[in-house]
């Protein structure tokens, strides 16, 4: 074939081809490697006289260069008419959900609980004053007690520099070290009888390691009524832990030094392995305590109590070292 019939049979093909697969063929048909009509012309070029190879094999170029840019275009205009056929049969991609944090699940779930019980939920300030995280819990600036808490003390003045107005009362501003000052903060609003519990977030300054971080969670529960006796404590927290574990448990209870509680006890869960292992101080509301919120001691009192969730994320999850909590690594919480 000559390259004028070549050009004019080849242009009729492009525009006549109705898909891809006829693109394709056409392609074949003149440029193929093998045996494409244009590609036989180029190839003979090595046989011709130096003369015809000049003529030929420039016009026989400009072709192969118009054949390629007619089929591009005409490849480009079927896709774009066919569109991209959506494959109904192919199996679905799989959408990657997000994992609630592990200690989110927790303070879910020990909320849930204490809901069911008619324990009142509330939300207390992190950043707290001297007279509510010590104070006015019976730890007085001079106390020895004040060691058992390191704390983060805070600069009163913002990031533009304006001061911070505390009172003389409220003293210097601090990250709370414990949930406790919340059990202040709600008696000085409200009347008993009430039950509560206060999860939060707290604050220590002290070296991390495998079960210390300078930041925790804590639960704080307080009721107080009439009536209430370490009895009621312990079924209260009894009935926590079985429903929190899913089964029955065995309970000590050691007795222990809280500065706002009298008496102050520590209890003991006995894990599988049979090893026991503290979770929570607690005891009855100190007497100063209740002076300090002006409540009656002759006509009121109370158990408080406070643990760790951090703590009963890694019994419950067998998680081995706290600092995975605040990894924000994805391979950890994938596992919840
Ligand atoms: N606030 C105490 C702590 O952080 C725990 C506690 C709370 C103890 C309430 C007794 C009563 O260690």
């Amino acid at each position: 074939m000559d390259i004028a019939s070549i050009r004019e049979n080849a242009k009729k093909d492009i525009q006549n081809a109705k898909d891809a697969k006829a693109i394709d063929a056409v392609r074949i048909k003149y440029l193929g490697r093998k045996d494409g009509a244009l590609t036989n012309v180029l190839k003979s070029l090595k046989d011709m006289s130096l003369e015809e190879k000049r003529k030929i094999g420039v016009e026989a170029n400009a072709l192969k260069l118009e054949l390629e840019g007619l089929i591009e275009k005409k490849e480009k205009e079927l896709s774009a008419k066919g569109g991209k056929r959506l494959d109904v049969t192919k199996p679905g991609k799989k959408v990657a959900l997000g994992h609630l944090h592990p200690l989110t699940k927790i303070d879910k779930e020990i909320r849930d609980i204490f809901s069911s019980i008619n324990f009142t939920i509330v939300d207390g300030p992190e950043l707290e004053d001297e007279y509510h995280n010590f104070d006015a819990l019976n730890i007085p600036a001079d106390h020895p007690a004040r060691d058992m808490w390191d704390t983060f003390w805070v600069k009163p003045t913002t990031d533009n520099g304006e001061k911070i107005k505390v009172s003389e009362k409220s003293g210097k501003l601090l990250m709370r070290t414990h949930t406790s000052p919340m059990q202040i903060r709600y008696m000085e609003t409200h009347k008993p009888p009430f039950q509560i519990i206060v999860p939060g977030r707290t604050f220590r300054y002290e070296a991390t390691d495998a079960s210390h971080e300078i930041n925790f969670y804590q639960v704080e529960g307080l009721m107080v009524g009439p009536d209430i006796t370490l009895a009621n404590f312990k079924f209260v927290i009894e009935t926590f832990f079985k429903k929190f574990f899913g089964k029955e448990l065995e309970f000590r209870y050691r007795p222990s030094y809280f500065p706002f509680v009298e008496p102050g006890v520590e209890l003991d869960i006995k894990l599988p392995g049979g090893k026991w292992l503290e979770v929570m101080g607690a005891g009855m509301v100190h007497r100063n305590v209740f002076d300090a919120v002006k409540y009656d001691r002759r006509e009121v009192q109370g158990f408080a109590f406070g643990m760790g969730l951090d703590r009963l994320a890694m019994i419950k999850y067998s998680i081995p070292d706290i600092r995975l909590f605040y990894s924000g690594d994805a391979r950890f919480t994938e596992q919840f």
